[in-house]
């Protein structure tokens, strides 16, 4: 192996940079070897789109959240817009750019593309995967994904100002949090902000259990209480009006979506006035913690590893103290969900929190 490629791809999370880092300043100190980053994710592979990863190009980007490479979302190799509505298999044209441009590849994504990461290992590739996204909620391994530290932690310090202003109005706010698919970000802020009542999509909730939560609060005079609510945190069948809401907005982070509802539904059941904040892309920006500095590096160095092993297949993950390679095939098993009978959802409900069920 003489030299590797690199690509970022679905939404940016605080530590992508900190991996390239790391990939570059292994590969180059380590092995001798030479980087390249293909800009903008797939789309910037099938578009010859590349750019030397130096050392110097590399220096002072650690704390810098985003990514210096670019990313989209939505482009895949295997079912790529060739025009307007048209899709086409451009796999093997992809595969042909990246072998002419590098021995390997690293890919650090989410769900989406590290699937792409595993297709096109199976079509004899060598690839390697980091796993990145701020919601947690890949199914690899046990460990946690970069971003995920940094984004918990601004919703923390969201919930903390809250707190201060919900106290001073006798105010319901309502906060709500990235999530689609998994509550991690919603539980974690919600114990260490101290919310009141945390609503995530693992647990539907019911709008009389959270009043009655609110009015245990009053009964107590504390005149004020903290939601945070996960943005796919849906209600327990049967209220229409919210399931039709949410289901009408098919991008809630744009839209302000389950946030609004459920403070708009507690100020007229409650009679309390309420306000809502959506975090929404806030969480996504933003310099990464220690904590996610330390996982994307340890991630990129790892990553290299394998590569220089002909480790190709896998993903990088974290066993308690040890970097180990999971299959990228795992990514097939889907989203790790938030255990709403786990550990930590007890002790919240211990300590008082309501999930609102
Ligand atoms: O997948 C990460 C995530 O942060 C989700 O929680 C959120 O729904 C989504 O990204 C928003 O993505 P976009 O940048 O496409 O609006």
């Amino acid at each position: 192996i003489k030299k590797v490629a690199v690509l970022t791809g679905g939404g940016d999370a605080p530590g992508l940079n900190a991996v390239i880092r790391a990939i570059v300043k292994t590969a180059v100190r380590e092995y001798g070897i030479e980087v390249i980053g293909f800009r903008d994710g797939f789309k910037g592979v099938m578009e010859h789109k590349l750019l030397p990863l130096t050392e110097d190009a590399v220096s002072g980007i650690l704390p810098r959240g985003g990514t210096i490479l670019g990313t989209t979302n939505r482009d895949n190799p295997f079912h790529y817009q060739v025009a307007p509505g048209e899709f086409a298999d451009r796999s093997d044209e992809c595969i042909e750019i990246i072998r002419k441009n590098a021995d390997a590849l690293i890919v650090i994504g989410g769900d989406g593309s590290l699937s792409i990461a595993h297709d096109l290992s199976q079509k004899g590739l060598p690839v390697v995967g980091c796993p990145k996204t701020i919601d947690n909620d890949l199914a690899v391994g046990q460990a946690k994904t970069f971003g995920f530290d940094t984004a918990y932690a601004f919703a923390t310090e969201a919930l903390d100002r809250l707190h201060a202003t919900a106290e001073s109005h006798h105010r319901v706010i309502v906060l709500e949090v990235m999530g689609r698919y998994a509550g991690h970000i919603a539980l974690h802020a919600g114990i260490a902000g101290g919310a009141d009542v945390i609503l995530i999509p693992e647990i539907p909730f019911r709008y009389e259990q959270i009043v009655a939560k609110i009015q245990d609060r009053l009964n107590k005079n504390k005149r004020f209480s903290l939601v945070v609510a996960a943005e796919g945190a849906k209600p327990a069948g049967g209220n229409m009006v919210v399931q039709k809401v949410v289901a009408e907005s098919t991008d809630p982070i744009r839209l302000g979506g389950i946030g609004n509802v459920v403070a708009q539904e507690l100020e007229q059941r409650t009679g309390i006035e309420a306000r809502v904040t959506v975090l929404g892309h806030l969480q996504r920006g933003g310099s990464p913690t220690p904590y996610d500095r330390i996982l994307a590096t340890r991630y990129g160095v790892a990553a290299i590893d394998l590569v220089m092993q002909g480790k190709f297949g896998y993903v990088v993950s974290l066993e308690g103290e040890k970097t180990v390679p999971i299959a990228l095939s795992e990514i097939a098993k889907g989203i790790r969900k938030v255990d709403a009978a786990g550990e930590l959802v007890k002790a919240a409900r211990k300590i008082g929190i309501s999930f609102g069920d």
